[in-house]
């Protein structure tokens, strides 16, 4: 037996303030992520998702000024003994908004920046942009354009591998299709299935859009102002319909028609987790 293999994210105990505020935005979170975990973090508005997840990644408390107490150790780095950029390298983070991740002109400068900082071998460099191309299926020729002549979607995958050819051990996106278009929302979320399998990382997705993410994730957390009021697999975490309503968490409509279905007892199977699943179930139903 060799040692237990360290969690990707470790939260003990966490309480946040922001200067100014009265309210602690995070109120005694603990959790822990394991390495490889797909994860998905979910809660009203204002619950704290963003604060907690910057937390992971050290810009909370090294890039803002607040109240803080308990400790995240993210890939074996307490956030508060490291810098903002040694975290960087081993917890990549993508903003909802990739405009404000632009630095460069042109999307191989993009993909060639934190590359570059590392100082990495040209070859190296050439290796692992066309890899990450690859997971975002973005094509040889995007190389030459400037990131704004993009499509939102196009523009969300250059910053996603922009993350990725840094190959960090965990990879956190913050509602990274609330900017996009449905189009561009399925250009990013076809992203997310091609990480789960080709990546072996951690994942951890902050999302609104439960339909997608609801396959996908391993485990499921539910942030309330705050709180972390439940951590489960999916097929526990959404089986709860009532409990997420009532948390303001608004699960597809076809989990909430199926769960109709339960409660007038004419179905006692699980919540489906996607559409077509949850087709059959009612197509099942109306045969009987
Ligand atoms: N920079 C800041 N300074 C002061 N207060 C902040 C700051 N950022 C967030 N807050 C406050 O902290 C609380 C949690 O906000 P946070 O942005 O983490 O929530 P969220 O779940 O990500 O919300 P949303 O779904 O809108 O993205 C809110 O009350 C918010 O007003
Ligand atoms: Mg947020």
């Amino acid at each position: 037996m060799g040692a237990v293999a360290e969690p990707a994210i470790k939260v003990e105990d966490l309480w946040w303030k922001y200067e100014g505020r009265k309210d602690w935005a995070l109120k005694g979170v603990n959790l822990t992520i394991e390495r490889g975990e797909f994860v998905g973090i979910v809660g009203p508005n204002e619950s704290g998702k963003t604060t907690l997840v910057m937390a992971m990644n050290g810009l909370i408390p090294n890039n803002y000024r607040g109240v803080m107490k308990g400790r995240v150790v993210s890939v074996g780095m307490d956030t508060r003994e490291h810098t903002t950029a040694e975290i960087a390298r081993r917890v990549g983070f993508v903003f909802s908004d990739p405009e404000s991740q632009f630095l460069t002109m042109t999307v191989e400068e993009e993909l060639a920046f934190g590359l570059e900082n590392m100082g990495l071998p040209v070859e190296e460099i050439r290796d692992r942009i066309r890899w990450a191309m690859e997971i975002t299926r973005l094509d040889e020729e995007f190389l030459e354009k400037p990131p704004y002549e993009l499509s939102g979607g196009q523009k969300q995958r250059v910053a996603i591998a922009a993350v990725l050819a840094m190959k960090p051990d965990v990879i956190i996106l913050d509602e990274p299709t609330s900017m996009l278009d449905p189009i561009g929302k399925s250009e990013v979320f076809d992203v997310l299935v091609q990480l789960r399998r080709s990546y072996n990382a951690t994942i951890i997705v902050v999302e609104h859009r439960l339909e997608d993410i609801a396959y996908l994730a391993d485990k499921m957390i539910l942030l309330y102002y705050g709180e972390v009021l439940r951590v489960a697999p999916p097929r526990e975490f959404f089986d709860n319909i009532p409990f997420l309503l009532k948390h303001y968490v608004y699960p597809p409509e076809i989990m909430i028609a199926v769960h109709r279905l339960r409660e007038e007892g004419l179905y006692d199977g699980p919540i489906p987790l996607r559409f077509e699943e949850g087709v059959k179930i009612i197509e099942e139903v109306l045969r009987a």
